[in-house]
């Protein structure tokens, strides 16, 4: 599959920030510091370096990830931000704040690194050799935290490497992190809600805001964030059409959301065919899905039929996503 079979480990010097760049750019997975914890990134606009990460980290579901940008105007050509955003934006970035905005009409960013979801959680790290990286790839990166689903996260390079060897293609090591726990997240989508405690205090915050934050809706996660988004994904996409999955054959008038080769007969009973990944790869597949998804709901077919996947490698988790999907309707 997409295991890489060696994992280097580099120092921050410029050769090694140019290679990191160099692997981003070529759909590859880079492990780096950041001032809370490291990250591994991807180039948050590749839907299928967004799938290999997924993969990497042994996610069980498509969690939305964090897109890490250099400063506030990058951010701005992602994400929408309202004056409370813009106040803490101003106030703490670069620093260890995560804010969730509504996604930009033309955000660039892969639609399986949200989720599907209609917001992007964006931050700007205070780390130099985080900031190295984004210079040199000059696009926005991916990057949760560098651990296998269930560990904690890394604060050195040998961290990353017990939990990522052998899945990864380069960790920079740039010492030990200083904040050590992951960045607070809010999301500022009306009022400013805390979804995280992380490495800014909340004080800190509400003295921006003048203003309380109000709590998350729900019990925490297995990470800390509330599920404003994960646990709720189920009502969170959900597609008009209705979901016909484990379909054998499409029938007249269906969208077929197909995997893996189509026959004729199905493809001209279709109104519309389209093709998770046409040579069978689940992790095609996952890059594919929320855009595959968008796209026929829009076409307008009352129902999607959706050819089996296996459960094998990323395909739990795309099946998992397609359940929600057909129950939340
Ligand atoms: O300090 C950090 O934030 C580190 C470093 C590497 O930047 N990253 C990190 O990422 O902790 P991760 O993926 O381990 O945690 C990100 C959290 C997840 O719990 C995810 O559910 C939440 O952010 N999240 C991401 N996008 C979201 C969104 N659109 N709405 C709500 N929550 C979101
Ligand atoms: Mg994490």
């Amino acid at each position: 599959m997409t295991a890489q079979s060696t994992t280097r480990v580099t120092g921050p010097d410029a050769a090694s920030i140019a290679d990191a760049a160099r692997i981003l750019a070529a759909g590859g997975l880079v492990a780096f510091p950041t001032e809370t914890v490291y990250g591994l990134g991807a180039d948050a606009t590749n839907g299928i370096a967004v799938a290999r990460l997924y993969e990497a980290k042994g996610r069980p579901a498509f969690n939305p990830l964090i897109a890490h940008v250099p400063d506030i105007g990058a951010a701005q050509a992602l994400v929408a931000f309202d004056q409370a955003a813009a106040a803490l934006a101003a106030a703490f970035w670069p620093g260890p704040l995560t804010l969730v905005l509504p996604k930009a009409a033309a955000c660039p960013v892969a639609a399986l690194a949200t989720a599907g979801l209609d917001t992007l959680a964006v931050r700007v790290p205070n780390h130099p050799v985080a900031h190295a990286i984004l210079d040199a790839f000059g696009k926005p990166i991916v990057a949760p935290s560098a651990n296998r689903s269930g560990h904690v996260s890394p604060t050195t390079a040998a961290h990353v490497h017990a939990d990522l060897a052998g899945r990864i293609d380069l960790i920079i090591d740039g010492g030990q992190t200083p904040v050590g726990v992951e960045s607070t997240i809010v999301a500022c989508l009306g009022e400013p809600m805390l979804l995280r405690p992380g490495g800014l205090p909340r004080e800190a915050i509400e003295r921006v805001l003048k203003n309380k934050l109000h709590a998350a809706p729900a019990a925490a996660t297995d990470n800390g964030a509330a599920p404003l988004s994960p646990g709720m994904l189920a009502t969170h996409y959900a597609p008009r059409a209705r979901l016909r999955l484990n379909a054998k054959h499409a029938e007249p008038g269906e969208a077929l959301l197909a995997f893996g080769s189509v026959s004729p007969a199905d493809a001209g009973r279709a109104k519309i065919v389209l093709n998770l990944s046409p040579r069978g790869d689940p992790i095609e597949a996952a890059a594919n899905l929320f855009a595959h998804l968008r796209a026929l709901d829009s076409a307008g077919a009352g129902t999607i039929a959706v050819m089996p996947i296996p459960d094998d490698g990323l395909g739990e988790a795309v099946n998992d996503r397609l359940a929600r999907a057909a129950a939340g309707r």
